[in-house]
C-alpha cells in the first residue's frame, strides 16, 4: 500500500461527531450577534505580510516567530492571517465603510500561527472576531463585554469564565511608562532571564507577561501603568468600570494584562477559564484607536475582541439532543433490482413531503444482513425495508432500531405520517 500522508502538526480535522457542537455554538453566536446589530464580513485568509507587520507590530511573537509567510509567484510577501482585526480594518478602509459612519461587524474562520502545539493551542485554529468602529466612549467597550456575557450564559458556561480588564492608556502615556519600566528593569538587570533581557530593548512591556516563576517577584515590584495614565484615559477606564458595575458584570482589574499585539490603547480585556489548563484565555480584545490611522485611514475609534472556538467548545457540556444532531432518522434498505430503483424515488417523495427528514438510502447493494448492519451503524432511529415483494405490493416494512417493537409492514402512503412522529 502507498504511504499515507498525515495532516500537518497542529492542524486538526473536525470529524462528523464533533461538528454538531460547532454548529450549535455557531448558531448561538449568529443569533446573539444579530441581536446586538452586528453584521458579518467575510475576509481573505491571505493578506500582504506588510499589513500584519504594521498592525500587530514588528516585535511581537506573532510577527517575529509565528506567521506562515511565503513569497507568491509574483515575488510578493504574503502571510496566512494570524488574526482577523488587521484584515477587517483593511477591508473597511478599502471599501470606504468607515466614512462618516459607525460599523458593527463580525467574522469567523481559521487563523494560522506557527506556535508550539499543545492542548488549546494549535497552528490552525478558529476565531469569532467582533469589531466596532467609530465609537470612542466606554459604552461600546461595555456593549462588547455584555455581548460576551450573553454568549456565555446562552452556552451555559457563564460560571466557568472570569473577566479581567485593564487600561493600557494611549501611546504617549505608554511611552512614558515604558521609560520608567526600562529604568526599573535596568536597575535589576541581573535578575532578568534571557527572554526578558531581549525584550528590555525591544518591547519591555512584554516582560510583565513573562510566565517564568523566577521573575514573578521582580515583576510584582515593577511600576504600574495605571500610575502613568493621564486624566482622559483614567476617565475612560472609570466610565468602563462604572457601567460594568451598573450591569452587574463581575470583573477583576489586572494591571499586568498587556496583550500580545501592539495595536491596543486604553481598554483591554480577557475572559479566562481555570478549566482549560495553561491555555485558559477563551476570549480577548480591547480598544485599538490608533490603528485606523496607522493603516492609512482617518483617525477613528475602534474596539473589538476575538474568541477561540476550540477553547470555547472545550468548555461546553454537550446538550443531550446534540448527540443526535445530524444523524439520520431513517435508513432505507432495498433488496433486488426493482426495489433498488424504487428506493431512490420513494426517498425523493419522502424528502419532498418532510423537508426536516434525514433519510439515508442504502446504495451499493449488499445482503439484507449487511444492509441492516449499516442501518444500525448510521445511527438511524428506524430501518425502512423495501424488498422486491414490497416494491410490487406498494408497501414498506419498518423496524425501530433504538426501541422495542416488532417489524411491521405499512402501505407506502402511510409512511409519511409514521416518519413525522420521529421528527
Ligand atoms: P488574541 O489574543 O491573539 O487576539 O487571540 C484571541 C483568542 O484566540 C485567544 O484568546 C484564544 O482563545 C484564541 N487563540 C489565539 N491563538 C490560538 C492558538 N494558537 N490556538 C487556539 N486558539 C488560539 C486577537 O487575535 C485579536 N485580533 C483580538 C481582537 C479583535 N482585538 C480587537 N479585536
Amino acid at each position: 500500500m502507498a504511504e499515507r500522508i498525515q495532516a500537518i502538526r497542529g492542524m486538526h480535522d473536525l470529524l462528523p461527531d464533533q461538528t454538531p457542537r460547532w454548529q450549535h455554538v455557531e448558531a448561538v453566536l449568529r443569533r446573539i450577534l444579530a441581536a446586538y446589530g452586528y453584521r458579518e464580513i467575510r475576509l481573505p485568509l491571505v493578506e500582504k505580510t506588510e499589513l500584519f507587520r504594521r498592525s500587530i507590530g514588528e516585535v511581537t511573537d506573532i510577527v517575529e516567530k509565528e506567521m506562515y509567510t511565503f513569497e507568491d509567484r509574483n515575488g510578493d510577501s504574503l502571510s496566512l492571517r494570524p488574526e482577523g482585526t488587521a484584515g477587517c480594518l483593511r477591508a473597511c478602509l478599502e471599501h470606504g465603510l468607515l466614512h462618516n459612519q459607525v460599523q458593527r461587524l463580525w467574522y469567523a474562520g481559521a487563523m494560522f500561527r506557527h506556535e508550539r502545539p499543545q492542548k488549546g493551542r494549535y497552528r490552525q485554529f478558529h476565531q469569532l472576531g467582533v469589531e466596532a468602529y467609530g465609537m470612542a466612549g466606554p459604552d461600546i467597550d461595555v456593549e462588547l463585554i455584555l455581548l460576551c456575557r450573553r454568549l456565555w450564559r446562552e452556552l451555559g458556561i457563564a460560571e466557568k469564565l472570569q473577566l479581567e480588564i485593564n487600561s493600557l492608556g494611549v501611546p504617549e502615556e505608554r511611552a512614558a511608562y515604558r521609560a520608567q519600566l526600562v529604568d526599573y528593569f535596568r536597575a535589576h538587570y541581573q535578575q532578568l532571564d534571557e527572554d526578558s533581557r531581549r525584550r528590555l530593548e525591544t518591547n519591555p512591556l512584554r516582560i510583565l507577561d513573562s510566565k517564568n516563576p523566577e521573575m514573578a517577584t521582580l515583576i510584582a515590584g515593577a511600576p504600574t501603568l495605571a500610575d502613568a495614565l493621564g486624566e482622559d484615559s483614567r476617565a475612560h477606564f472609570r466610565g468602563l468600570r462604572e457601567r460594568l458595575d451598573e450591569a452587574g458584570v463581575a470583573y477583576q482589574v489586572n494591571p499586568r494584562l498587556v496583550r500580545g499585539l501592539d495595536y491596543y490603547s486604553r481598554t483591554v480585556f480577557e475572559w479566562v477559564s481555570r478549566d482549560l489548563g495553561a491555555q485558559g484565555t477563551v476570549c480577548a480584545g480591547g480598544r485599538y484607536d490608533g490603528l485606523v490611522e496607522q493603516l492609512g485611514g482617518k483617525d477613528s475609534a475602534a474596539v473589538g475582541f476575538a474568541l477561540g472556538m476550540e477553547r470555547l467548545i472545550e468548555l461546553l457540556a454537550l446538550p443531550e439532543d446534540l448527540a443526535r444532531a445530524g444523524l439520520p432518522h431513517g435508513y432505507l434498505i432495498n433488496l433486488g433490482q426493482q426495489a433498488e430503483r424504487q428506493a431512490l424515488l420513494l426517498a425523493e417523495q419522502l424528502r419532498d413531503a418532510l423537508p426536516e427528514l434525514r433519510l439515508q438510502v442504502n446504495c451499493g447493494g449488499g445482503s439484507f444482513k449487511s444492509q441492516f448492519k449499516r442501518a444500525d451503524r448510521s445511527g438511524a432511529l428506524v430501518a425502512l425495508i423495501l424488498g422486491d415483494d414490497e416494491a410490487r405490493a406498494g408497501t414498506v416494512s419498518v423496524k425501530l432500531l433504538r426501541a422495542e417493537g416488532e417489524q411491521r409492514t405499512l402501505p407506502q402512503a402511510e409512511l409519511i405520517p409514521f416518519l413525522k412522529t420521529l421528527l
